[in-house]
């Protein structure tokens, strides 16, 4: 029995195309007491995206901007998917190639194509240790955080209102069997780095659905449950998550698990939705096939499991196109796993539950450019001899990164507070290098166990970020 909703998920407003489908599927809707259900199959779709918009869910691909000019390729695009995904030029290398500065030329045309013709965009992604510009390279500790903020921040600025799920965080958890942390630069900056991303993504585009998103976790195995532990634990502290994105790239060595639906079920039992997100299967003929259709089906078991991406269209497009791992050759002809794609598809399953409203406010329907001047410092006050603070504020409209630098006097210290003030309206999002007191006025910092001792006349480093205008007065320091 199919529950049926007339919203889609992860999207405020609905696609034109997605209404149509939606609305051609209540007007087949009995109620039966207080449940509503299927009176009659809906009519089958004819590609994947009317397929998969038939149960609530979007059907989506990787998309490459120089594609757009293949008029095979983008007949393809248009008439089967609903949803793009940026295959490259959103990534950190491609948005900020140098420090601060942003091109958003090959990820707008991406989004307006896409809004041309009705589709979702998923956001690829905003904090990820692959792909980064070359002058992150020598960046690490807070001056690595707070960039890699800045940059959460401005990107997902940028696109605010127009990207329907962001993958935050990319592949964050290590291979093998620790079920831990990947090692990385962001990851040296501190086991939070994860957390305060995801509040620097929910800050500037309160309306997208925001994604932890990785590969090798389809099944239940270490990594898998090291990503879950995250995400309980989020869960329980409010770290802004609302989604995992089990990318899905599967080979004859490492094919769709058994435990494939069950795993993505204790996922959204977390209170998380779940999306496929990078699909592409090793293989060919009937077996190929046979795995697509595996996927489909687990995911439209699950009713949050709100969509499907895969990583291309044909063959020749795939990042490891010798797996011929797509749904379309080199030709664009359909393959027997596009048959079997869209046979699952309209064999229906659950339908995706109304989006969860919001609790933030909603954004402003004007973009406010953001600011790239340079950031404000303010002068370090005289101190009390024990030790002094300064700091550097990076603003935009609406939020802000400080950093903030404790120099120790003759004596050296073994402990310091900061304190500052914030302008009204101003609140402190997270916090990295020191634990505060406060989150709004009168706000106080102080060293956590490994950063008390600072040498005489050194210093250390602490940061944290906020939403409104950032502090503009001077910060005092003393010992605890
Ligand atoms: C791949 C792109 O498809 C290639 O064009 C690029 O050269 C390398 O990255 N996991 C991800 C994707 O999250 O962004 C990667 O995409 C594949 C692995």
């Amino acid at each position: 029995m199919n529950q049926v909703s007339a919203r889609s998920s992860g999207r405020r407003t609905t696609p034109p195309r997605l209404r149509a489908a939606l609305a051609s599927i209540t007007t087949g809707l009995v109620a039966v007491g207080t449940t509503v259900v299927l009176a009659a199959s809906a009519s089958a779709g004819t590609t994947l995206g009317a397929a998969a918009a038939e149960t609530g869910r979007y059907f989506g691909t990787a998309v490459a901007v120089n594609r757009l000019s293949d008029s095979g390729y983008v007949g393809i695009l248009n008439r089967e998917f609903t949803s793009v995904t940026a295959d490259n030029e959103m990534k950190w290398d491609a948005t900020e190639p140098s420090p601060n500065q942003f091109t958003y030329t090959s990820g707008d045309k991406l989004v307006s194509h896409a809004e041309a013709n009705g589709m979702r965009v998923r956001g690829h992604a905003l904090a990820w240790h692959q792909q980064q510009p070359r002058w992150t390279a020598v960046l690490s500790g807070t001056a690595l955080r707070n960039a890699m903020l800045n940059h959460v921040t401005q990107v997902a600025t940028h696109y605010r209102g127009r990207i329907h799920a962001w993958n935050v965080v990319n592949e964050a958890f290590a291979d093998g069997g620790s079920g831990g942390r990947r090692d990385s630069n962001l990851q040296r900056t501190g086991d939070d780095w994860i957390e305060a991303a995801f509040r620097a993504a929910r800050a500037a585009d309160p309306g997208a659905t925001l994604c932890y998103n990785d590969y090798y976790i389809e099944g239940q195995n270490p990594k898998s449950n090291g990503v879950y532990a995250m995400v309980r634990d989020f869960k329980a502290r409010g770290v802004p998550i609302d989604c995992v994105g089990f990318q899905s790239h599967f080979t004859a060595q490492s094919p769709v698990p058994a435990d494939y639906q069950a795993n993505l079920q204790r996922f959204v039992d977390l209170g998380v939705e779940v999306q496929i997100t990078e699909l592409d299967i090793e293989g060919s003929g009937s077996s190929q096939a046979a795995s697509y259709s595996r996927v489909v089906r687990a995911c439209l078991a699950i009713s949050r499991c709100t969509g499907i991406t895969v990583s291309g269209i044909r063959d020749t497009d795939s990042w490891r196109s010798s797996a011929t791992p797509l749904l379309f050759d080199g030709n664009g002809t359909k393959k027997p796993a596009y048959a079997s794609t869209l046979d699952a598809l309209n064999a229906g399953g659950t339908t995706v539950p109304p989006t969860t409203p919001s609790t933030t406010t909603p954004p402003p329907t004007t973009t406010p450019p953001p600011t790239t001047t340079p950031p404000p410092t303010t002068t370090p006050p005289p101190g009390d001899g024990d030790c002094a603070a300064s700091v550097s504020v990076n603003s935009w409209s609406g939020g802000f990164v400080a950093t903030v630098k404790v120099t120790a006097g003759p004596a050296g210290l073994d402990g310091w507070v900061v304190d500052l003030t914030l302008p009204s309206g101003a609140t402190v999002t997270a916090v990295w290098s020191a634990q505060n007191t406060g989150t709004s006025g009168d706000v106080s910092f102080r060293n956590l166990g490994y950063n008390s001792a600072v040498g005489a006349g050194a210093g250390t480093e602490f940061g944290f970020q906020g939403t409104g205008n950032g502090p503009t007065g001077a910060a005092t320091c003393a010992r605890p």
